[in-house]
């Protein structure tokens, strides 16, 4: 599949992923054929295709007990006969009443991470007549993210693409657009995975400037001259401390054709390239994973390149505010008093509750632009995840109904969200002593929900929900579906929102 942005700057080259509709597992030449299994499915779909074809063998070594359909359990069978690829890998769905698209997505994303543990030819995904379009377009982005690793920087690959991908008993147009959904969460992965001393401000915009180009998006990127004149002082603020100047970047794909110039849809992004904490210094231990604090920015830009390759009839913008939090000699300082866009002042309390201020800026520009619905991705707080651990996005919200869309498309895709609540009593806590509001809570306990509390001040009552993704955006240890390092979180839930 090569579609407008797949050629970008350093996206891992990876070979077409292609559909043979009509194709049989057990006719089909590869080097490797992947077979998904539910637990006692051996008689079903695919898998007894294949287990004709080789004289029973899944039945026996199911039998004896060593092919169960255990979700992600993967077993290898080499030198089968009766079929034309060298192996056959069998991975396992679990229960086949709680498949979904969650369960396909990690399932092809861990066979297919296996199968790049080495160089590859042509790689075979059976896909399975009972998968909806959307989980069978799912499955085909977990194959394509699971392949790549996070090899960036080494010499040896541990992750390598596999030269042609062929999803077989599969719709074309799904497998394309499964395809095009995960190039847009490796574009995420890929810049979040990038060391902070290769990304930062001019180099994200720059990188968004490539997308643009490669997938016809208008494009904008205010310098700190023009964030001055725009009065973006918060943006500014955060960004004081470090030699690499802010940027402001906003992407526009108008698919509705001509529908007013309201955009139907905002995505805000959190784009701090790298949080030292600033002069409320983060101790080294936390600081040590901080160049994923650009993940918000980076999901949504992956999701509206993404939603202009699909050439979605949506109008929608993106706005990315990028900052790299640092403690030089101008760093902005405890006490300061920052007069925000929108006129609102912000004491600073914290230098470390950064991504709200430089997010205050972004939310009031995206106002002005008087879109229909806001949704923001940010790595906010370490309080989200001591809420809701490392897997589950926090969502915060000013309307109701545009909260639950958001869960759904996210659960539609099978990324795991939990709302979290935004009474009117914690509005209290952000109260300041000589500004209008200040930039953390009272203490640290709810800590997740007064920095929501704080956009919220921002979005002037358009339909809002921020999403903060502090836990999944970047795992620390691998799982079986990934490397580790960036998860591309939010990508497949954004796009599922434009389309929604
Ligand atoms: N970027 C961090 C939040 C974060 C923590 C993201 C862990 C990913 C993993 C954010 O800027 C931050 O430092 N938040 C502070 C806020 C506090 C000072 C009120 C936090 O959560 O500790
Ligand atoms: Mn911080
Ligand atoms: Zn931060």
């Amino acid at each position: 599949m090569s579609n407008e942005f797949s050629q970008l700057r350093g996206t891992a080259p990876a070979g077409g992923i292609t559909a043979d509709p009509t194709g049989r597992p057990e006719t089909t030449e590869a080097e490797a054929i992947v077979l998904f299994l539910t637990e006692g499915g051996v008689g079903s779909g695919c898998a007894a295709g294949i287990d004709a074809a080789t004289g029973g063998l899944l039945g026996r070594i199911a039998a004896a007990g060593d092919l169960t359909g255990k979700r992600y359990e993967c077993v290898p069978l080499l030198g089968a006969g009766g079929i034309r690829a060298g192996q056959l890998l069998v991975v396992g769905l679990g229960k086949r009443e709680s498949v979904d698209a969650g369960v396909l997505y990690r399932a092809a994303a861990t066979a297919a991470r296996q199968l790049a543990g080495r160089p590859r030819g042509r790689i075979a995904f059976a896909a399975e007549g009972w998968w909806t379009p959307r989980q069978l377009e799912q499955a085909v982005a977990g194959a394509a993210v699971g392949m790549v690793g996070q090899d960036l920087y080494r010499a040896e690959r541990r992750r390598t693409p596999f030269g042609a991908t062929i999803w077989i008993n599969a719709q074309a147009a799904a497998v394309a657009t499964g395809a095009t959904i995960a190039e847009g969460v490796n574009l995420a992965r890929r810049l979040i995975n990038t060391s902070p001393d290769d990304l930062y401000p001019q180099s994200f915009a720059d990188e968004a400037a490539a997308v643009a180009g490669r997938t016809g998006m208008e494009v904008e990127i205010w310098d700190e001259d023009r964030l001055l004149s725009e009065r973006c002082r918060a943006i500014l603020a955060v960004g004081r401390g470090s030699s690499r100047p802010p940027r402001l970047v906003m992407l526009r794909h108008r698919g509705a054709g001509g529908r007013g110039d309201a955009p139907q849809l905002a995505l805000v992004g959190k784009g701090v390239t790298f949080d030292s904490g600033g002069l409320s210094l983060k101790p080294s231990d936390s600081m040590l994973t901080m160049k994923c604090d650009m993940s918000g920015g980076a999901a949504v830009l992956g999701a509206v390149a993404t939603i202009a390759a699909l050439r979605l009839p949506i109008d929608v913008v993106a706005a990315i505010g990028l900052a790299e939090n640092m403690t030089g000699p101008a760093a902005y300082k405890l006490g300061d008093v920052i007069t925000a866009r929108s006129g609102t002042t912000i004491e600073v309390h914290n230098t470390d509750a950064e991504g709200r201020i430089v997010l205050a800026d972004v939310l009031d520009v995206v106002r002005g632009l008087a879109p229909r619905r806001i949704v923001d991705a940010a790595t906010l707080t370490g309080a989200c995840m001591m809420a809701l651990g490392h897997d589950v996005a926090g969502l915060f919200t000013n309307d109701q109904p545009w909260c639950e869309e958001i869960a759904a498309a996210a659960r539609a895709v099978g990324e795991p969200v939990w709302q979290l609540p935004m009474y009117p009593e914690y509005d209290e806590q952000i109260v300041s002593d000589v500004a209008d509001i200040k930039n953390v809570g009272d203490g640290r306990w709810g800590g997740a929900i007064t920095a929501a509390k704080f956009l919220e001040r921002f979005v002037g009552g358009i339909p809002w929900t921020h999403v903060d993704i502090a836990g999944p955006a970047f795992a620390e240890k691998p799982r079986p579906w990934t490397d580790g390092g960036a998860t591309g979180c939010l990508v497949r839930p954004l796009v599922e929102i434009a389309r929604g």
